[in-house]
């Protein structure tokens, strides 16, 4: 059910020069994920009956990302965070719920903490404002909460505009904000440019309520859920604090992780109780992984499902549409892709199985390649239950290698081998007595 009495507003017009990229910085992932879309999954579990997303010069990025689940609004020119909220007028006209405005680029908040804040401006009082808030020993540029005695919220001072005594306040703006839908608007319009930066401060919006004698208030929040990504470095501190999240996540759940800080997830990875990873495990989007699966080290494992008890890797490939049955061996140096390996089935040394059925308890033996692709077309390998395929055979698709076959070392396989037979393409072995020898003696004379 829609929550019909509150509308989220993202702020993401921002230039984000720093993270100097042509893609917008909303959209660079964190797990794989685009951060907005981090946002938007915590968002939606406040179920709001309106998401807005207040863009700058790089529209289509963020409605291409988004589709039709948000609406958009431009902000041209982006004259600060005030004026991005005003932008939002036209949209959320005769709205009178509470707003919510978030930082496209502030990704990782919970839903408790969103709720806390949500709760405060239906308290007591009823603040007009409620501000999310953060003590941090680095105050950096932030904007300062400035409160009474009383903890109630006066005025908001950012950095380039406060004093020597300002500056010294410990308590932070995160820059996020619920506010009375009601009342937002006219009090936007009271914003004027006349700071630092020349730019309409949304923080401004608090000192404008408590001259009209409306309540201000403070919600907290911890540091590290409301640190917004500027830059790569950012990025990659952002990254690292969703691994650990996730590590210890899967830990909890029963995953043992022999040196967590080398295994990487993917925003969306499932993994069973009972599975045993290496150390320098990659995990791209798109893995299920089922109970008492063993992970060897330095595997990369993309868009792949592992059935219960199967064996994977040291040094494994798993590609998108690789579905690896119960009980299954991939052993290393071993690339699969859009493939099925059913239960029991090895392929254990240094193979490339692509577009392949490979039949339950088959066994495909080192160096085996799927020639599946001709310049043009993709084809069909199909390798019948219990086959045998000797080393360094090339299946050349579409081909079909029936139930419980053999197929000899060294093959070139072109045509259907029938179910149980022998198939062998190599030249015949000859042997010549004793040439060598001769060979030898004839050598040394010379
Ligand atoms: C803002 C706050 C500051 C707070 C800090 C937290 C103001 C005036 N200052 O500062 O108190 O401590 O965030 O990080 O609000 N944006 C637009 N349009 C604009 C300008 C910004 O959409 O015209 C968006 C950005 O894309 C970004 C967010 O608003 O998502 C914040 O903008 P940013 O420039 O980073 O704000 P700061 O000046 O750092
Ligand atoms: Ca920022």
């Amino acid at each position: 059910m829609s929550n019909t009495d509150l509308a989220v507003i993202i702020l993401a017009a921002g230039k984000g020069t720093r993270m100097k990229s042509a893609l917008h910085k909303v959209l660079h992932p964190l797990g794989g994920r685009p951060m907005l879309h981090h946002l938007l999954d915590t968002v939606e579990q406040l179920a709001p009956s309106r998401k807005i997303i207040v863009v700058g010069a790089d529209k289509e990025q963020v409605e291409n990302s988004t589709g039709n689940h948000c609406e958009i609004v431009v902000q041209d020119p982006q004259n600060g965070t005030g004026h991005a909220v005003q932008v939002t007028r036209d949209q959320l006209h005769g709205f009178s719920g509470d707003v919510l405005v978030l930082y496209g680029d502030v990704p990782m908040l919970s839903v408790a903490t969103l709720q806390k804040l949500l709760d405060v401006r239906q308290g007591t009082g009823q603040p007009a404002v409620v501000v999310l808030g953060f003590e941090t020993a680095d105050t950096k540029t932030y904007g300062r909460l400035v409160v009474d005695d009383n903890g109630a919220l006066m005025a908001i001072v950012e950095h380039k505009d406060a004093t020597t005594e300002q500056k010294a306040i410990r308590l932070c703006n995160s820059g996020i904000m619920a506010l009375d839908g009601n009342k937002m608007f006219q009090l936007l319009e009271q914003l004027e440019d006349n700071n630092a930066a020349g730019e309409l401060y949304l923080t401004d919006i608090v000192a404008i309520a408590r001259a009209k004698g409306l309540e201000c208030a403070v919600s907290l929040a911890s540091e590290a859920e409301v640190t917004g990504i500027n830059s790569r470095s950012e990025l990659a501190q952002a990254e690292a604090a969703f691994q650990t999240a996730k590590r210890q996540q899967f830990m909890n759940d029963g995953v043992t992780l022999l040196d967590p800080s080398s295994v990487y997830f993917s925003h969306d990875t499932v993994i069973a109780a009972d599975v045993l990873i290496e150390a320098n495990v990659i995990f791209g989007p798109g893995v299920t992984v089922g109970k008492d699966v063993t992970i060897k080290g330095f595997s990369h494992i993309e868009g792949a499902t592992i059935a219960k008890g199967a064996t994977v890797g040291p040094y494994a490939r798993l590609r998108p549409g690789a579905d690896v049955g119960a009980g299954a061996k991939i052993g290393n140096f071993v690339e699969v892709k859009k493939s099925t390996i059913e239960e029991g089935a090895k392929v254990s040394h240094l193979s490339y199985i692509g577009d392949a059925i490979v039949g339950a308890k088959a066994n495909i033996g080192a160096g085996t390649i799927t020639c599946n692709y001709d310049g043009f077309n993709k084809s069909l390998t199909e390798i019948g239950k219990g086959a045998f395929i000797g080393s360094n055979t090339a299946l050349v698709a579409p081909v079909k290698v029936g139930d419980g076959a053999i197929v000899g070392a060294g093959s070139v396989v072109t045509r259907e081998v029938s179910e149980d037979a022998l198939a062998v393409t190599r030249a015949q072995q000859k042997e010549i007595n004793g040439w060598a020898a001769a060979f030898r003696n004839k050598q040394k004379k010379k």
